[in-house]
């Protein structure tokens, strides 16, 4: 790795990737590759702070390494692996449990969701979850993070982990930066405009899910919830026009005057029917390029394979000089 600023970010491999996760998150990681030095990681150890099947979670992580690999990123340019094969995270996430306060980690709202969806699983994983991610972040000093709105709290968690053990053992740690985009930044769902879109919804028609079909994709943008007036103006209050037009604007590139010009005189029908065949055609190049990828199963190890040696390299030297740092005996 060379001067470039750092990149890291990662993405849970709980299923396919929702358009959200697309739009907010995964699909601005590509060109980041021809500025920066970028590591992309499938957090399958953040999967199990709720339960999983073991061999969906394997067919999962596997899939999302392919699928990230299909929205553009790049082994032979950025770091892709997975997450459990690189021990380091866990290795230097104790350290940072020990520099975590449980106040901290009581405030996290996705800890208060996630508890109230599992009551019966509340276990000390999904507690300290957050550690884990800044464990992830902070194993490559990584300058910046490109995440959705909905993990702003976590990284402002990792930022305060890393302060104070820089206060405690000395400047190491580079606090690092969320990359937050100003439009999609939080798709919301289809069904419930005012809740995030996400692939926990109960109801299969408020989550687009990347590897949807066309038809299932214009079907569901069919069936979106709006407003009852039939105007298509971004405007406080009309919540599931706003998010269509930030994903319609996502995936053609026009701003929201041009959309609005678009569809002036429009009804609805016609607007989420556009809408759907974008995302549709937007999304069908993925759909191919994962299909390919997801065939050559031997190919897909090299990549994790090496990605894993990279990432070990790097994270192994950090949690080196952390150890060293808080006092242990150094091994040799
Ligand atoms: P995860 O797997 O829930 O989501 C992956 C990325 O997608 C973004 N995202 C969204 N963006 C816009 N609208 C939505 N509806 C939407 N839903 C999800 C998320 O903000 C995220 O950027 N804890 C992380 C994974 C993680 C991580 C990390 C991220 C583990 N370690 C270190 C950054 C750095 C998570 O659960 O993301």
């Amino acid at each position: 790795m060379d001067d470039k600023k750092l990149i890291f970010s990662a993405i849970q491999p709980t299923g396919t990737f929702t358009l959200g996760n697309y739009i907010g998150a995964v699909r601005n990681w590509a060109p980041l590759q021809d500025k920066y030095d970028c590591i992309y990681c499938i957090a399958d150890m953040h999967a199990i702070t709720v339960k999983q099947e073991p061999a969906k979670l394997r067919q999962n992580s596997l899939a999302a390494y392919a699928l990230l690999m299909a929205c553009g990123m790049d082994p032979k340019r950025s770091i892709l692996f997975i997450q459990s094969h690189a021990p380091t995270h866990a290795l230097l996430n104790w350290v940072l449990c020990c520099n975590t306060q449980f106040g901290e980690l009581s405030r996290m709202t996705q800890f208060k969701d996630k508890s109230q969806r599992h009551p019966d699983d509340v276990n000390a994983g999904l507690f300290t979850y957050p550690s884990l991610m800044a464990a992830d972040i902070l194993a490559y000093n990584a300058d910046m993070v490109p995440v959705g709105v909905d993990q702003k709290q976590h990284l402002e968690l990792a930022r305060n982990i890393a302060q104070r053990f820089n206060q405690r053992y000395g400047d190491f740690f580079t606090l690092p930066e969320p990359l937050i985009l100003e439009v999609g930044a939080k798709v919301m769902s289809l069904q419930d405009p005012t809740k995030k879109m996400s692939k926990s919804d109960e109801n299969p028609n408020a989550c687009v899910l990347i590897l949807d079909d066309k038809d299932t994709i214009i079907r569901k943008f069919k069936r979106a919830v709006t407003d009852s007036e039939a105007e298509v103006v971004f405007r406080e209050g009309k919540d599931g026009i706003n998010n269509l037009m930030t994903i319609y604007s996502s995936v053609t590139g026009k701003d929201f005057a041009a959309i609005e010009a678009e569809f002036a005189g429009k009804g609805y029908g016609d607007f989420k029917l556009a809408v759907g065949e974008a995302v549709a055609d937007h999304l069908e190049p993925v759909r191919t390029e994962f299909d390919r990828l997801i065939a050559d199963k031997a190919y897909l190890k090299e990549c994790y394979t090496t990605g894993a040696e990279q990432a070990m390299k790097i994270s192994s030297r950090i949690v080196s000089k952390v150890y060293h740092k808080v006092g242990f005996v150094d091994p040799r």
